[in-house]
């Protein structure tokens, strides 16, 4: 079999874990291939309300494994807060969650390394989650990180101690004010509790499970344009969250790659710093805002809030090689008589284009917008795309027409069951 990816297009938070646990049903496996904690994947139903940082997406669905690739950085002492907080549901965790011995730890010195690190930038900072995935990511490409697979080792308190010694000069450096004796005592009951899960050769496992006939779901954390190499440098993540990422994340060969669901909102958000040209700072971004409830499911901030952005998803897509769009978050729309739509920005030249130039975060990209007619109505019985209001129609189509993809499923709200897909599309 093929392995499915499903990721972000924009900047994270699209509606990733909503859509995971959506199509889960159909997929044996669900296997995070990159990020750590700085995500926040939140699923609804039944009533309640799941926020997932490190743990894949398909954990609420006892016959599906769920996997932690060698490209994820994981942090102990959040794994064990996460599996804590899911005790109540009786899910059976040890069974049906694996974690390759090849995926890097965050140690209590990286999250304050990351901390150390923003508050030198002053006004220039990244607006990091603070939850070490920088540092983390920078050891490993150093080549002196710690693996989960560490763990099992008799010197594993050494290499902790040679790494942390590291850190602790560089902390000096920043003057940083901490106190690491309980950070430590959390972090070594965290590995234990850790030790207690299948630690796996996930590479292994993976390709395994495809030549038995599974079927697997990459789930992509953070957005296209947070990408270490694609995304707005330096306001940017410290891993590869597109496509390519799947295949050094799991070790999946490329022409292993089937389908690729590309999750995008029907507006664009952002969290933290960065460039954003098509953010809103009048009255429709506040709309957005609230009706969006765009608040970061890892951090609480607010999220800032904008018009749909054409040049950035065609970006997105075609690093991507997005097959199918799914666009998130249609019905925060509905109270907007008019919808812009950005399709090329001018430069501060005069230039007009409809490329992401290089000089985004230098310069100022002027958004040049289209404007179509909103559909100024409730979604609720909107369950098939047949019958989904004219403007709503067009806009989909508007935007299938400006990208080449089909837009395949539309999201009509957090819970699992406002999920409205294309009826040509197979079950
Ligand atoms: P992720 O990081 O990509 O998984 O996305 P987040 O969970 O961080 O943010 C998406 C937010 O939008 C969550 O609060 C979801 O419950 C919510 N959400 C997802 N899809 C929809 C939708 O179609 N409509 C509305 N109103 N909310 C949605
Ligand atoms: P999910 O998976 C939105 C942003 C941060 C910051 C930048 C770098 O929920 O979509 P980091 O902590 O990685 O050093 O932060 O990236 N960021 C996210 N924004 N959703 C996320 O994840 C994010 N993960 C990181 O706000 O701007
Ligand atoms: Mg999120």
């Amino acid at each position: 079999m093929k392995l499915d990816i499903l990721l972000g297009l924009q900047w994270g938070d699209e509606g990733k874990g909503k859509v995971v646990d959506y199509l889960a049903p159909k997929y044996n496996v669900v296997a995070r291939f990159q990020g750590g904690p700085n995500a926040g994947h939140t699923l609804e139903f039944d009533g309640i309300k799941h926020v997932l940082h490190q743990i894949p997406s398909g954990i609420f669905r006892s016959d599906i494994l769920n996997v932690i690739g060698n490209g994820v950085v994981l942090d102990p002492v959040i794994f064990k807060k996460e599996i804590e907080g899911l005790s109540k549901y009786n899910l059976s965790v040890l069974d049906n969650l694996c974690i390759s011995k090849k995926a890097q730890i965050i140690l209590p010195t990286h999250r304050l390394l990351d901390a150390a690190y923003e508050k030198s930038k002053g006004a220039k900072k990244i607006g990091s989650t603070l939850k070490g995935i920088g540092p983390t990511y920078q050891d490993k490409i150093a080549r002196q990180g710690l693996r989960v697979g560490d763990t099992s080792l008799p010197n594993f308190k050494d290499k902790y101690q040679k790494l942390t010694q590291k850190h602790l000069q560089i902390l000096e450096f920043y003057k940083a004010d901490f106190q690491l004796d309980q950070l430590e005592k959390e972090f070594f009951e965290a590995v234990e509790f850790l030790k207690t899960f299948k630690l796996v050769e996930s590479e292994y496992l993976i390709n395994s499970e495809l030549s038995g006939g599974s079927r697997v779901l990459a789930e992509g954390a953070q957005g296209s344009l947070l990408d270490i190499d694609f995304g707005s440098y330096p306001f940017v993540t410290s891993s590869n969250t597109t496509s390519a990422g799947v295949c050094s994340g799991l070790g999946v060969a490329p022409n292993s790659i089937g389908e690729v669901y590309g999750i995008f909102k029907a507006y664009c958000t952002r969290v933290g710093s960065g460039p954003f040209p098509t953010e809103l700072f009048d009255a429709d971004g506040e709309t957005m805002q609230k009706v969006g409830n765009e608040f970061g499911a890892t951090t609480g901030r607010p999220r800032r809030c904008g018009w749909l952005d054409l040049p950035a998803l065609k970006y997105a897509i075609m690093i991507n090689g997005v097959t199918q769009l799914y666009m998130m978050k249609a019905d925060v729309l509905n109270v907007f008589n008019e919808i812009k739509v950005c399709t090329s920005y001018r430069r501060e030249n005069g230039d007009i284009i409809d490329i992401l130039p290089y000089e985004i975060v230098d310069e100022k990209l002027e958004p040049i917008y289209e404007s179509l007619p909103g559909w100024n109505c409730s979604l609720d019985e909107n369950k098939e795309f047949d019958s989904f209001p004219g403007e709503l129609a067009g806009y989909v189509d508007y935007i299938e027409k400006a990208v080449g993809v089909p837009i395949n499923m539309v999201s009509v709200g957090p819970d699992r069951t406002e999920t409205v897909v294309r009826d040509t599309v197979e079950a």
